[in-house]
C-alpha cells in the first residue's frame, strides 16, 4: 500500500489515501453531519461494506446515467439534501465513479455557497485520473459538460479491491487515461505501462502501482495550473478527437476508450502532417489498438465527428488547438487550421485506419 499522496490547491491541500479495504474509514469515523450520495450499483454490490452509509438515513442512491448528471435532475438532489437538513459545516461524501463525482462536486460547490466533499472512487478512471484535479462538468440537455466548477475535494480514499466488480469495458476506459498520462509524461513512461498491459488485468498490486504513478503525473500539471490555463491544457491528448468521437456516436463507447482512439487518431494525423515519425506512430498504435478495439465499435461517421470537433469550447473560430507526438514523441500542444485538408486526414483516419 502506497503512501498518502498530497495534492496542492486553490483551497489548500488535499489528500488521497490508499487501502486494502473498500471504503474502510466509513467504519472508523464518524458519520454526523456525512451526506452520501451513492451510485445505486455500487450500494448494491458493497452492501456490507457501505452498511454505515446505507444506514446512516442521509444516503442518496443515484444511478450513474449521463441524464443523472445533468442540470434539470439538480432540484430533485437539492430537496434531498435540504429536507435532510444540510448545513454549512456538513459534508458530501461521494461513493461512486465519475458521474457520482461530478453531481457531487457540482453540489459541493454551488450548495450554501460551498460546503466540504469527500470522495471514494469507485472506476478506474475515476481512481487514476478524474478524482483529483478539482473539475466538475454537469450537463445541460444534450450539450455535455457545459456547466461546471473547480472545487478539490478535502480526501480521497482509493481501494482496488473495488474495482474487481468493474465491467472489463470500464477497466479499458480507466486503462485509456493511464496510457494517455503516461504518454504525457515521456516515451519511456509509455513504453513501460504498455509493456504490463496484459498483467494490469490480473496483478492488483501492478495495477494500483500504475494509478499511483498517474496521479502523480497529474499532480505535476494541476499543481502549476489547477485553472487549466496553459500547461494543463496537455491533459487533453486524445480528447478533442476522443469527445467528437464520444458524439458523433452517441455516447455509447466509455470516455477512455474513446480517448484511447483519439490518442491514436492525433498520432496518425501528426505523422501524416510530417510532425512525428511512423516508428512513434507505430510504437503506440499496437497497446492503443488492443485497448479500443475489444471494445467492438470500429466506425465513426464522418460528418457528425467533424460537426462535434468545430463545436468543441476549445477551439477559436478557424484554428483547432490539439495535441499531438511531435518528432521525439513528445506529447506537445498545437494549433492547426481545421481545413479541407485536415478533414481529408481525418476522413481517412476514420474509414481506413481505424478498422485496418
Ligand atoms: N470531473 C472530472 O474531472 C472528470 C474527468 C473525467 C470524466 N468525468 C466524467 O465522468 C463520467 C464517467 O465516469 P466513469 O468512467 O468513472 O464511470 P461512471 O461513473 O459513468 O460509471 C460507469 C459504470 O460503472 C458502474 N460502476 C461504478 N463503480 C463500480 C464498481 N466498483 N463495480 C461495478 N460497477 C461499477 C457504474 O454504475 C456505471 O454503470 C463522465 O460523465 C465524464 O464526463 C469527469
Ligand atoms: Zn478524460
Amino acid at each position: 500500500v502506497f503512501e498518502p499522496l498530497i495534492i496542492e490547491s486553490h483551497r489548500g491541500k488535499y489528500t488521497v489515501r490508499f487501502g486494502e479495504k473498500p471504503f474502510a474509514p466509513l467504519q472508523r469515523s464518524p458519520l454526523a453531519g456525512a451526506h452520501f450520495i451513492i451510485d445505486a450499483k455500487v450500494a448494491s454490490l458493497y452492501p456490507r461494506e457501505l452498511e454505515p452509509a446505507l444506514s446512516s438515513g442521509a444516503a442518496l442512491l443515484i444511478e450513474a446515467t449521463e441524464t443523472n448528471k445533468s442540470l434539470h435532475r439538480f432540484p430533485e438532489y437539492v430537496e434531498h439534501l435540504v429536507s435532510h437538513d444540510v448545513r454549512k459545516t456538513h459534508r458530501l461524501v461521494a461513493i461512486g465513479g465519475g458521474i457520482i463525482q461530478d453531481i457531487t462536486c457540482f453540489l459541493a460547490a454551488t450548495l450554501l455557497r460551498g460546503i466540504p466533499w469527500h470522495f471514494y472512487p469507485t472506476t478506474l478512471l475515476a481512481q487514476a485520473d478524474s478524482c483529483i484535479g478539482s473539475k466538475s462538468s454537469i450537463n445541460v440537455g444534450d450539450v455535455k459538460n457545459i456547466l461546471g466548477t473547480f472545487t478539490p475535494p478535502v480526501e480521497i480514499y482509493v481501494s482496488t479491491e473495488v474495482l474487481e466488480t468493474l465491467e472489463g469495458e470500464e477497466v479499458r476506459s480507466g486503462i485509456g487515461e493511464m496510457l494517455k498520462v503516461h504518454a504525457i509524461k515521456n516515451p519511456a513512461a509509455f513504453d513501460g505501462i504498455a509493456a504490463d498491459y496484459d498483467r494490469l488485468y490480473s496483478d492488483n498490486r501492478l495495477l494500483e502501482g500504475y494509478i499511483y504513478h498517474s496521479l502523480e503525473i497529474k499532480k505535476g500539471f494541476i499543481e502549476i495550473d489547477e485553472f487549466d490555463q496553459g500547461p494543463r491544457n496537455v491533459m487533453n491528448y486524445g480528447h478533442t478527437f476522443g469527445h467528437a468521437i464520444e458524439s458523433a456516436t452517441g455516447f455509447e463507447i466509455p470516455h477512455g476508450i474513446a480517448v484511447t482512439m483519439g490518442m491514436d487518431m492525433a498520432n496518425y494525423l501528426s505523422l501524416r502532417l510530417g510532425l512525428t515519425t511512423a516508428s512513434h506512430y507505430q510504437r503506440m498504435h499496437g497497446v492503443l489498438k488492443t485497448n479500443f478495439m475489444a471494445h467492438g465499435r470500429a466506425s465513426i461517421p464522418l460528418e457528425p465527428f467533424l460537426g462535434a470537433l468545430r463545436r468543441d469550447k476549445k477551439h477559436t473560430d478557424d484554428e483547432l488547438r490539439v495535441i499531438l507526438p511531435d518528432s521525439e514523441g513528445r506529447i506537445t500542444i498545437r494549433l492547426l487550421a481545421g481545413d479541407q485538408g485536415f478533414q481529408d486526414l481525418c476522413a481517412d483516419y476514420l474509414s481506413k485506419e481505424l478498422s485496418a
